[in-house]
């Protein structure tokens, strides 16, 4: 990459602590891919995270690389999340990328059995002592500017969510993002007080993540806690262009998804799925029936193109 290519972009942290909220694409397996995060920062997405990537595939293997992580000089900020259990792989994992990002994330909130089970995710909210360790040992191989983050859920106590954030501030962890939920959780209420804490507890920025749907949401969020960002999920597959303060997917967008998909050869159920994801607002059930059984490109294509004039 041309050095000028490099000073075209903020760098996260210095997003994460200017005075605005900084507007941040959260990770989703399978759909926060290239393509996607093309769209959203079309619309005002500020940083975007890949989806999960389990590290020690992506250590061993060119082939899990080629597949799982795909960029280009303009998908950036970026941020790389990664599933990881020990230190070494996680620290190997983040020298591959440092050319092509700007950090690394680590997941600690994946609340789903085969991980917990495995030694990812959520696990790692009960090891503390690790979770430094990891943090450690990658700030010691990647340079100054490029950051390790943790993304994670909470603890049923408070003090130990702060205790563990405090440690992974010491040990040089750029920012925390944190889903306001404990990992047992689904549909609860997200904790905006327990958020509030945490950020008044730690020095390094934090972000706040779960069930932010608009801008009056993100400014509702933001005086309740005083984090330095937001993360969305769900709310941007249903409305891309949320950030820029459309309250459904605008027909704009819908182009600009076929157009992203089109030019950057997305598999036909990333493109399909995407859509069915924003068009929610826009299909009555019956017309939904037809369009979720949609099986190819041209007909999802024909179909938009039918109903929608994109
Ligand atoms: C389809 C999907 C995939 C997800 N994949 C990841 C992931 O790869 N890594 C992660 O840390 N969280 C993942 N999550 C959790 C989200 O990043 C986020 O924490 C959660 O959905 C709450 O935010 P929301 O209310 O904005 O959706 C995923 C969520 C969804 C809906």
């Amino acid at each position: 990459m041309a050095e000028d290519d490099c000073n075209r972009w903020i760098k996260p942290i210095y997003l994460l602590n200017n005075n605005n909220v900084t507007k941040i694409c959260a990770p989703m397996v399978r759909y926060s891919k290239l393509g996607f995060r093309t769209l959203v920062r079309k619309y005002g997405c500020d940083l975007a995270y890949t989806p999960m990537t389990i590290c020690d595939s992506f250590i061993k293997s060119q082939k899990a690389r080629d597949s799982e992580f795909t960029t280009n000089k303009t998908d950036r900020p970026l941020i790389v999340q990664f599933a990881a259990r020990n230190a070494e792989e996680l620290a190997e994992a983040a020298e591959i990328v440092v050319p092509f990002a700007d950090g690394v994330g680590l997941n600690c909130g994946c609340p789903q059995k085969w991980a917990v089970s495995s030694g990812y995710g959520a696990c790692l909210l009960k090891k503390p002592e690790l979770l430094a360790d990891m943090v450690r040992q990658v700030k010691s191989r990647v340079p100054d500017d490029f950051t390790m983050s943790v993304k994670i859920r909470l603890h049923s106590h408070l003090r130990t969510t702060v205790d563990m954030c405090q440690k992974a501030e010491h040990a040089g962890a750029a920012w925390v993002a944190v889903h306001g939920r404990r990992a047992d959780q689904r549909t609860e209420p997200v904790e905006l007080e327990a958020i509030k804490q945490i950020k008044d507890s730690l020095g390094i920025p934090v972000v706040a993540n779960g069930d932010i749907k608009s801008l009056a949401d993100i400014r509702m969020v933001k005086e309740a806690t005083g984090v330095n960002g937001v993360m969305v999920a769900r709310g941007l597959l249903e409305n891309p262009a949320m950030f820029a303060g459309y309250d459904y997917t605008p027909l704009e967008c819908i182009r600009d998804w076929v157009d992203i998909s089109m030019s950057t050869g997305t598999p036909f159920q990333t493109f399909h799925h995407h859509l069915i994801e924003m068009l929610q607002c826009n299909l009555s059930s019956a017309e939904r029936r037809i369009f979720n059984s949609l099986t190819s490109t041209s007909a999802t294509i024909d179909y938009v193109e039918e109903h929608f004039g994109a």
